[in-house]
Protein backbone atom coordinates (compact mmCIF):
# COMPACT_ATOMS: atom_id res chain seq x y z
CA UNK A 1 0.00 0.00 0.00
CA UNK A 2 1.42 3.37 -0.87
CA UNK A 3 0.63 6.59 1.33
CA UNK A 4 -0.87 9.66 -0.42
CA UNK A 5 1.55 12.42 -1.21
CA UNK A 6 0.73 15.68 0.49
CA UNK A 7 -0.98 18.29 -1.86
CA UNK A 8 0.86 21.33 -3.10
CA UNK A 9 -1.40 23.50 -0.89
CA UNK A 10 -0.25 20.96 2.66
CA UNK A 11 3.13 21.18 1.53
CA UNK A 12 2.88 24.76 1.51
CA UNK A 13 1.51 24.74 4.83
CA UNK A 14 4.38 22.15 6.07
CA UNK A 15 7.18 25.02 5.19
CA UNK A 16 5.21 27.71 7.04
CA UNK A 17 3.09 29.18 4.50
CA UNK A 18 3.53 32.26 1.97
CA UNK A 19 4.79 34.03 5.07
CA UNK A 20 7.69 31.61 5.25
CA UNK A 21 8.57 32.58 1.78
CA UNK A 22 7.72 35.87 1.67
CA UNK A 23 10.77 36.24 5.36
CA UNK A 24 12.78 34.05 3.59
CA UNK A 25 13.09 36.12 0.32
CA UNK A 26 13.30 39.09 2.60
CA UNK A 27 16.25 37.97 4.34
CA UNK A 28 18.88 37.61 1.24
CA UNK A 29 17.80 41.21 -0.26
CA UNK A 30 21.38 42.86 1.14
CA UNK A 31 23.71 39.49 0.32
CA UNK A 32 26.82 40.77 -1.47
CA UNK A 33 27.60 37.89 -3.78
CA UNK A 34 30.36 36.88 -6.24
CA UNK A 35 29.35 34.82 -9.22
CA UNK A 36 31.91 32.74 -11.08
CA UNK A 37 31.38 30.79 -14.23
CA UNK A 38 31.68 30.58 -17.98
CA UNK A 39 29.92 32.63 -20.38
CA UNK A 40 27.47 31.65 -22.99
CA UNK A 41 25.16 33.01 -25.23
CA UNK A 42 21.78 30.84 -26.11
CA UNK A 43 21.32 31.62 -30.12
CA UNK A 44 17.50 30.73 -31.03
CA UNK A 45 17.20 29.98 -34.43
CA UNK A 46 13.06 29.92 -35.62
CA UNK A 47 12.99 27.89 -38.29
CA UNK A 48 9.93 26.18 -40.36
CA UNK A 49 10.89 22.67 -41.47
CA UNK A 50 10.35 22.34 -45.43
CA UNK A 51 10.63 19.27 -47.60
CA UNK A 52 13.49 17.17 -48.22
CA UNK A 53 15.76 18.24 -50.31
CA UNK A 54 15.67 15.86 -53.56
CA UNK A 55 19.20 14.44 -54.15
CA UNK A 56 19.92 14.67 -49.89
CA UNK A 57 18.54 12.73 -46.71
CA UNK A 58 18.58 15.33 -44.82
CA UNK A 59 16.27 18.11 -42.83
CA UNK A 60 15.63 21.41 -44.71
CA UNK A 61 14.32 24.33 -43.05
CA UNK A 62 13.39 27.79 -43.78
CA UNK A 63 14.99 31.13 -41.31
CA UNK A 64 12.08 32.83 -39.76
CA UNK A 65 12.89 34.64 -36.57
CA UNK A 66 16.47 34.56 -34.31
CA UNK A 67 16.50 35.95 -30.72
CA UNK A 68 19.69 35.95 -28.28
CA UNK A 69 20.27 35.82 -24.74
CA UNK A 70 22.86 35.94 -22.13
CA UNK A 71 22.80 32.70 -21.07
CA UNK A 72 25.24 30.72 -18.80
CA UNK A 73 26.55 32.52 -15.77
CA UNK A 74 24.98 35.62 -17.20
CA UNK A 75 21.65 33.86 -16.30
CA UNK A 76 22.51 33.01 -12.60
CA UNK A 77 23.96 36.38 -11.77
CA UNK A 78 21.09 38.13 -13.36
CA UNK A 79 19.04 36.35 -11.72
CA UNK A 80 20.85 36.67 -8.16
CA UNK A 81 21.10 40.19 -8.46
CA UNK A 82 17.20 39.85 -9.00
CA UNK A 83 16.80 38.93 -5.48
CA UNK A 84 20.28 40.54 -3.44
CA UNK A 85 21.44 43.29 -3.08
CA UNK A 86 24.81 43.60 -5.20
CA UNK A 87 25.89 41.33 -7.35
CA UNK A 88 29.49 40.66 -8.92
CA UNK A 89 30.12 38.53 -12.02
CA UNK A 90 33.50 37.13 -12.43
CA UNK A 91 33.69 35.58 -16.00
CA UNK A 92 35.81 35.20 -19.54
CA UNK A 93 35.10 36.06 -23.14
CA UNK A 94 35.74 36.31 -26.36
CA UNK A 95 36.63 39.41 -28.26
CA UNK A 96 32.59 39.91 -29.73
CA UNK A 97 31.04 43.13 -29.58
CA UNK A 98 27.64 42.07 -30.18
CA UNK A 99 27.74 39.15 -27.11
CA UNK A 100 28.99 42.57 -24.99
CA UNK A 101 26.26 44.30 -25.83
CA UNK A 102 23.85 42.02 -25.42
CA UNK A 103 25.34 40.74 -21.42
CA UNK A 104 25.44 44.62 -20.77
CA UNK A 105 21.68 45.06 -21.54
CA UNK A 106 20.75 41.91 -19.73
CA UNK A 107 22.71 42.22 -16.55
CA UNK A 108 20.78 44.17 -13.91
CA UNK A 109 21.97 47.57 -12.48
CA UNK A 110 23.34 46.24 -9.28
CA UNK A 111 25.09 43.38 -11.02
CA UNK A 112 29.05 44.61 -11.92
CA UNK A 113 30.61 42.18 -14.43
CA UNK A 114 34.41 41.53 -14.20
CA UNK A 115 35.15 40.07 -17.13
CA UNK A 116 38.94 39.12 -18.70
CA UNK A 117 38.66 39.26 -22.76
CA UNK A 118 40.63 36.11 -23.77
CA UNK A 119 41.07 34.87 -27.45
CA UNK A 120 38.07 31.99 -26.87
CA UNK A 121 36.00 33.04 -23.81
CA UNK A 122 32.55 32.74 -24.71
CA UNK A 123 30.69 29.71 -25.81
CA UNK A 124 28.21 29.64 -27.71
CA UNK A 125 24.92 27.52 -28.37
CA UNK A 126 22.94 27.73 -31.51
CA UNK A 127 19.24 26.01 -31.64
CA UNK A 128 17.60 25.54 -34.30
CA UNK A 129 13.84 25.45 -33.25
CA UNK A 130 10.53 24.48 -35.22
CA UNK A 131 7.22 26.10 -35.06
CA UNK A 132 6.24 23.79 -31.67
CA UNK A 133 8.86 24.96 -30.12
CA UNK A 134 10.82 21.71 -30.50
CA UNK A 135 14.53 21.61 -31.03
CA UNK A 136 15.69 20.34 -34.31
CA UNK A 137 19.53 20.31 -33.52
CA UNK A 138 22.24 22.48 -31.29
CA UNK A 139 25.14 23.41 -32.42
CA UNK A 140 28.15 24.39 -30.03
CA UNK A 141 30.90 27.04 -31.00
CA UNK A 142 33.80 28.20 -29.26
CA UNK A 143 37.27 28.91 -29.96
CA UNK A 144 39.46 26.16 -31.33
CA UNK A 145 43.39 25.63 -30.00
CA UNK A 146 44.64 24.47 -26.57
CA UNK A 147 45.53 27.26 -23.90
CA UNK A 148 48.72 28.19 -23.01
CA UNK A 149 50.70 27.62 -19.76
CA UNK A 150 50.98 31.66 -19.65
CA UNK A 151 47.21 32.56 -20.39
CA UNK A 152 45.98 29.54 -17.59
CA UNK A 153 48.10 31.35 -15.13
CA UNK A 154 46.81 34.67 -16.28
CA UNK A 155 43.15 33.41 -15.87
CA UNK A 156 43.43 32.02 -13.05
CA UNK A 157 45.26 35.67 -11.65
CA UNK A 158 42.12 37.32 -13.19
CA UNK A 159 39.91 34.49 -10.75
CA UNK A 160 41.61 35.02 -7.74
CA UNK A 161 41.82 38.58 -8.06
CA UNK A 162 38.51 38.84 -7.96
CA UNK A 163 37.73 36.06 -5.33
CA UNK A 164 40.37 38.29 -3.04
CA UNK A 165 38.75 41.69 -3.63
CA UNK A 166 36.19 41.85 -1.10
CA UNK A 167 34.55 39.92 1.54
CA UNK A 168 31.67 38.00 -0.02
CA UNK A 169 28.54 36.87 1.95
CA UNK A 170 28.51 34.18 -0.48
CA UNK A 171 30.31 32.81 -3.71
CA UNK A 172 28.28 31.10 -6.76
CA UNK A 173 30.14 28.92 -8.32
CA UNK A 174 28.55 28.40 -11.91
CA UNK A 175 30.70 25.77 -13.87
CA UNK A 176 29.43 24.84 -17.12
CA UNK A 177 32.85 23.21 -17.67
CA UNK A 178 33.82 25.06 -20.72
CA UNK A 179 37.12 26.05 -19.73
CA UNK A 180 36.84 28.71 -16.97
CA UNK A 181 37.76 26.40 -13.91
CA UNK A 182 40.22 24.41 -14.45
CA UNK A 183 42.04 22.62 -11.80
CA UNK A 184 44.67 24.81 -11.47
CA UNK A 185 42.34 27.25 -11.05
CA UNK A 186 41.04 24.81 -8.42
CA UNK A 187 44.36 23.95 -6.85
CA UNK A 188 44.84 28.08 -5.51
CA UNK A 189 41.51 28.49 -3.86
CA UNK A 190 41.27 28.17 -0.61
CA UNK A 191 37.60 28.16 -0.57
CA UNK A 192 37.26 26.46 2.96
CA UNK A 193 38.69 30.72 3.99
CA UNK A 194 35.53 31.93 2.14
CA UNK A 195 32.36 32.66 4.62
CA UNK A 196 29.74 30.92 2.21
CA UNK A 197 30.25 28.82 -1.24
CA UNK A 198 27.32 27.22 -3.23
CA UNK A 199 28.26 25.39 -6.35
CA UNK A 200 26.24 24.11 -9.17
CA UNK A 201 28.53 21.84 -12.00
CA UNK A 202 26.75 21.17 -14.88
CA UNK A 203 26.85 18.57 -17.49
CA UNK A 204 26.13 19.50 -21.18
CA UNK A 205 26.83 18.13 -24.39
CA UNK A 206 30.38 19.54 -24.51
CA UNK A 207 31.55 18.28 -21.44
CA UNK A 208 29.57 14.91 -20.95
CA UNK A 209 31.27 12.83 -18.00
CA UNK A 210 33.89 15.64 -17.38
CA UNK A 211 32.37 18.40 -14.91
CA UNK A 212 31.71 16.59 -12.21
CA UNK A 213 30.69 18.07 -8.58
CA UNK A 214 33.46 15.64 -7.18
CA UNK A 215 36.15 18.04 -8.27
CA UNK A 216 35.03 19.95 -5.87
CA UNK A 217 36.61 19.07 -2.19
CA UNK A 218 34.68 21.97 -0.45
CA UNK A 219 31.74 24.43 -0.17
CA UNK A 220 28.69 24.30 1.71
CA UNK A 221 25.96 24.10 -0.63
CA UNK A 222 25.39 21.97 -4.15
CA UNK A 223 22.40 22.08 -6.58
CA UNK A 224 22.61 19.95 -9.26
CA UNK A 225 20.19 17.94 -11.50
CA UNK A 226 19.65 14.44 -10.92
CA UNK A 227 22.20 13.01 -13.94
CA UNK A 228 24.60 15.24 -12.67
CA UNK A 229 24.36 13.50 -9.35
CA UNK A 230 24.19 10.21 -11.39
CA UNK A 231 27.40 10.96 -12.94
CA UNK A 232 28.93 11.61 -9.98
CA UNK A 233 27.82 8.98 -7.86
CA UNK A 234 29.11 6.62 -10.68
CA UNK A 235 25.21 5.04 -10.43
CA UNK A 236 23.17 5.13 -12.83
CA UNK A 237 19.57 3.11 -11.41
CA UNK A 238 19.53 3.15 -8.04
CA UNK A 239 17.66 5.14 -5.15
CA UNK A 240 17.98 8.99 -4.99
CA UNK A 241 18.63 9.13 -1.44
CA UNK A 242 21.66 6.70 -2.09
CA UNK A 243 22.95 8.78 -5.13
CA UNK A 244 22.47 11.94 -2.68
CA UNK A 245 24.34 10.62 -0.04
CA UNK A 246 26.87 9.64 -1.93
CA UNK A 247 27.26 12.90 -3.35
CA UNK A 248 26.41 14.83 -0.17
CA UNK A 249 30.02 14.86 1.37
CA UNK A 250 31.67 16.68 1.86
CA UNK A 251 29.28 19.03 1.28
CA UNK A 252 26.54 20.52 4.16
CA UNK A 253 23.68 20.43 1.81
CA UNK A 254 22.88 19.39 -1.55
CA UNK A 255 19.85 20.53 -3.52
CA UNK A 256 18.93 17.74 -6.82
CA UNK A 257 17.19 18.82 -8.89
CA UNK A 258 14.85 15.93 -11.33
CA UNK A 259 12.89 17.54 -13.87
CA UNK A 260 9.62 16.50 -14.07
CA UNK A 261 9.76 14.66 -10.77
CA UNK A 262 10.41 17.71 -8.93
CA UNK A 263 13.27 18.04 -6.49
CA UNK A 264 15.45 16.08 -3.37
CA UNK A 265 17.33 17.89 -0.87
CA UNK A 266 19.21 16.64 2.22
CA UNK A 267 21.47 17.90 4.51
CA UNK A 268 24.52 16.58 7.51
CA UNK A 269 21.40 17.46 9.70
CA UNK A 270 18.30 17.87 7.72
CA UNK A 271 15.65 16.10 5.51
CA UNK A 272 15.42 14.33 3.05
CA UNK A 273 12.63 16.72 1.52
CA UNK A 274 11.47 15.47 -1.66
CA UNK A 275 9.07 17.52 -3.48
CA UNK A 276 6.87 16.65 -6.93
CA UNK A 277 6.99 19.06 -10.19
CA UNK A 278 4.69 22.00 -9.64
CA UNK A 279 3.90 22.35 -13.48
CA UNK A 280 2.70 19.61 -15.25
CA UNK A 281 3.75 21.07 -18.95
CA UNK A 282 6.68 22.95 -20.30
CA UNK A 283 7.42 25.60 -22.70
CA UNK A 284 11.13 25.38 -22.43
CA UNK A 285 13.59 23.54 -19.58
CA UNK A 286 16.29 25.60 -21.12
CA UNK A 287 17.29 27.98 -17.24
CA UNK A 288 15.25 26.02 -15.19
CA UNK A 289 18.04 24.50 -13.17
CA UNK A 290 19.85 27.58 -13.27
CA UNK A 291 16.92 29.54 -11.93
CA UNK A 292 16.60 26.84 -8.91
CA UNK A 293 20.27 26.76 -8.11
CA UNK A 294 20.26 30.99 -7.93
CA UNK A 295 17.35 31.21 -5.74
CA UNK A 296 18.53 28.21 -3.52
CA UNK A 297 22.28 29.54 -3.10
CA UNK A 298 21.30 32.82 -1.23
CA UNK A 299 18.85 31.39 0.94
CA UNK A 300 21.06 28.54 2.03
CA UNK A 301 23.75 31.02 2.86
CA UNK A 302 21.99 33.00 5.23
CA UNK A 303 20.63 29.73 7.02
CA UNK A 304 16.98 29.46 5.78
CA UNK A 305 16.22 25.51 6.60
CA UNK A 306 16.54 23.20 3.82
CA UNK A 307 12.71 22.01 3.24
CA UNK A 308 11.97 26.10 2.76
CA UNK A 309 15.43 26.69 0.23
CA UNK A 310 13.83 23.05 -1.57
CA UNK A 311 10.20 24.37 -2.38
CA UNK A 312 11.74 28.21 -3.71
CA UNK A 313 13.96 26.68 -5.68
CA UNK A 314 11.13 24.08 -6.97
CA UNK A 315 9.00 26.86 -7.84
CA UNK A 316 11.52 29.21 -9.13
CA UNK A 317 12.42 25.86 -11.77
CA UNK A 318 8.90 25.48 -12.52
CA UNK A 319 8.32 29.11 -13.68
CA UNK A 320 11.06 28.80 -15.64
CA UNK A 321 10.49 26.02 -17.41
CA UNK A 322 7.31 28.53 -18.69
CA UNK A 323 9.95 31.04 -20.32
CA UNK A 324 11.71 30.26 -23.67
CA UNK A 325 15.65 30.32 -23.11
CA UNK A 326 16.24 33.92 -21.12
CA UNK A 327 13.91 36.12 -22.35
CA UNK A 328 13.80 37.12 -18.97
CA UNK A 329 15.18 36.21 -15.38
CA UNK A 330 13.40 35.52 -12.45
CA UNK A 331 12.35 38.07 -10.29
CA UNK A 332 10.58 37.91 -6.18
CA UNK A 333 7.66 39.37 -7.59
CA UNK A 334 7.31 36.60 -10.41
CA UNK A 335 7.92 33.82 -8.05
CA UNK A 336 5.59 35.21 -5.28
CA UNK A 337 2.66 35.49 -8.21
CA UNK A 338 3.61 32.18 -8.61
CA UNK A 339 3.46 30.36 -5.28
CA UNK A 340 0.08 32.47 -4.24
CA UNK A 341 -1.63 31.47 -7.91
CA UNK A 342 -0.39 27.59 -6.34
CA UNK A 343 -1.84 28.33 -3.06
CA UNK A 344 -5.25 29.69 -4.06
CA UNK A 345 -5.61 26.83 -7.21
CA UNK A 346 -4.01 24.21 -5.57
CA UNK A 347 -1.23 23.33 -8.49
CA UNK A 348 1.16 24.73 -10.48
CA UNK A 349 0.28 26.33 -13.65
CA UNK A 350 -1.03 23.77 -17.23
N1 LIG B 1 9.67 18.62 -17.50
C1 LIG B 1 9.45 19.29 -16.35
N2 LIG B 1 8.23 19.23 -15.77
C2 LIG B 1 7.99 19.89 -14.62
N3 LIG B 1 8.90 20.61 -13.94
C3 LIG B 1 10.16 20.68 -14.47
C4 LIG B 1 10.49 20.02 -15.71
N4 LIG B 1 11.79 20.28 -15.98
C5 LIG B 1 12.24 21.06 -14.97
N5 LIG B 1 11.28 21.30 -14.06
C6 LIG B 1 11.41 22.09 -12.80
O1 LIG B 1 12.64 22.83 -12.85
C7 LIG B 1 13.58 22.33 -11.87
C8 LIG B 1 14.98 22.29 -12.47
O2 LIG B 1 14.97 21.54 -13.65
P1 LIG B 1 15.99 20.34 -13.99
O3 LIG B 1 15.63 19.86 -15.36
O4 LIG B 1 16.00 19.35 -12.91
O5 LIG B 1 17.40 21.10 -13.98
P2 LIG B 1 18.47 21.34 -15.16
O6 LIG B 1 17.83 22.38 -16.06
O7 LIG B 1 19.68 21.86 -14.48
O8 LIG B 1 18.70 20.01 -15.82
C9 LIG B 1 13.03 20.97 -11.42
O9 LIG B 1 13.42 20.71 -10.09
C10 LIG B 1 11.54 21.14 -11.60
O10 LIG B 1 10.98 21.81 -10.47
MG1 LIG C 1 21.43 22.65 -14.82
Amino acid sequence: MTSKQPSIPEILQQIGGVPAIEAALESITELKVLVIGDAIIDEYRYVVPLSRPPKENCLCVHSKDREDFAGGVFATAATVANFCGQVTVCTWMGPDRNAERLVDRALPQNCVLKAKVGDWGTTYKKRYIDAFNRKLFEVYAWGEGSMTRKARDELDDHILAVLTSEKWDLVVINDFGHGFLADTTLARWELADLKYVAINTQTNSGNFGFNLISQYTDGQFVCIDEPEARLAASDQFGPIEKIAFKVLSPHENILITRGRLGCYAVGEVEGPFEYPAFVHSVVDTVGAGDAAFSVASPLAAVGTPLGLVAFIANAAGAVETQVVGHRRYLTPEVLMDFVRMMETTGDGIA
